[in-house]
């Protein structure tokens, strides 16, 4: 009997992802086999977040080795990794060509917690040994100085460049560096806004990153167009909580993207409950906002964050609950959602989705065309 591709496919198929607890076959994790005489090669696609832990390699190596060489005819075994995180495809003028991912972190209501989301998941995503950099974005409040306990100020090496902040190995930069008083209020019209936003993409020597994510300001303003103009994102993580007077203002981020053509990679809802000392849940908020949204972008819910005083506490301190209590529940939650965004972000690019492909669409059918806003339950 010759041995074939499906042979492999169907011994590959009762191994299973001691992380993901599924088979590698319908986690789709088996790529280009190769079978020359009795020698068999394969990759397992390893391109989420979980691709650095050696255990798990050695473990799903391990077992391929064994049904796969139990195999009639099968003399030698090669397991190959592919754990490239894919890149977006940067055009000509893009100011950040060194940067493979772009993630804004936003939302249409202030509050809910993007900055908080922002670190924690910049935390993770480096903890996973991806080179991560986090722009605070928000430059009449910007929450990364005090979050992630930063105080210094940049300087440049080569009179050209900023070299970025560095905190828990993440490249940080914010204009809260830049100010003499952090306490000062930045009194800047749009222009200069943008101008300095520019300038933290364009002018700090962000280097060769995976991920760099962005913490935009509350709303739907200039920040997020400025941003869609100037270069190709991957997309945006929209943050939400779960009330209709928090969605309501959501909604509109999510049109926003979509009308500037930012693709919007999965939603976050925080604060979504309370467990109280009891070990009982409370819906302080009310309950569905979060799959609202997701089903209205069509993207996702990644995950649900519930109201916890150590996240607060922990980003007054300057050391994010993902770094400072990394095992706890509530920075799994974070982890969690970090892991869903990689794998997205891997399954996006392996479907041939092309973030931000054609300019921003612009909807000229005098209104008819315009999407209704989901009423609020
Ligand atoms: N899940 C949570 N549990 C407890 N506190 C939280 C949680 N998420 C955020 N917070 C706290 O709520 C406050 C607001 O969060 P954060 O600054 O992240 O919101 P934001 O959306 O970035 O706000 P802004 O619109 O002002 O930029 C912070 O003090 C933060 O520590
Ligand atoms: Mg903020």
């Amino acid at each position: 009997m010759t041995l074939s591709v499906a042979d492999v496919n169907a011994a590959l198929a009762q191994v299973q992802d001691p992380d993901l607890k599924k088979s590698v076959a319908d986690l789709g994790m088996v790529k280009d086999v190769v079978i020359t005489g009795g020698h068999v090669g394969f990759t397992f696609d390893l391109r989420g977040i979980s691709r650095g832990g050696a255990q798990r390699r050695h473990k799903l190596g391990a077992d391929a080795r064994a049904v796969v060489g139990a195999l009639e005819g099968v003399t030698s075994v090669e397991v190959k990794w592919d754990d490239e995180v894919p890149a977006r495809t940067p055009a000509a003028d893009d100011p950040l060509p060194t940067v493979k991912n772009v993630i804004l972190v936003m939302s249409g209501k202030g509050g809910v917690g993007k900055s908080t989301t922002a670190t924690n998941l910049a935390l993770a995503l480096k903890r996973a040994g991806n080179r991560v950099g986090l722009l605070d974005a928000d430059i009449y409040g910007p929450s990364i100085p005090t979050m992630l306990g930063v105080t210094g100020k940049p300087v440049s090496l080569d009179g050209k460049l900023i070299e970025p902040l560095e905190r828990f190995g993440v490249r940080l930069m914010s204009i809260g560096f830049l100010l003499e008083d952090p306490r000062a209020a930045v009194i800047w019209r749009g222009p200069m806004l943008t101008g300095a936003l520019q300038q933290f993409l364009k002018d700090v020597n962000w280097g060769e990153l995976d991920y760099l994510i962005l913490d935009l300001p509350p709303g739907t303003g200039d920040v997020a167009l400025t941003l869609s103009q100037r270069l190709k994102s991957t997309g945006a993580i929209v943050v939400t909580t779960p009330q209709p007077v928090a969605t309501d203002d959501v909604y509109k981020s999510v049109s926003m993207c979509q009308k500037v053509n930012i693709p919007i990679l999965g939603v976050v809802e925080n604060m979504s409950y309370f467990i109280d000392s009891a070990g009982v849940r409370h819906d302080l908020f009310g309950k569905g906002g979060g799959k609202a949204i997701a089903d209205f972008a069509g993207a996702p819910l990644l995950g649900q964050i519930p109201i916890d005083q150590s996240v607060r506490e922990w980003g007054d301190k300057g050391t994010p609950v993902v770094q400072a209590a990394p095992f706890s529940p509530i920075a799994k939650s974070f982890v969690e959602i970090a892991e869903r965004l990689a794998d997205r972000i891997a399954e996006m690019a392996g479907g041939g989705e092309e973030p931000g492909d054609a300019g921003p669409v612009i909807d000229r059918s005098g209104g008819t065309g315009r999407k209704r806003l989901p009423l609020a339950k």
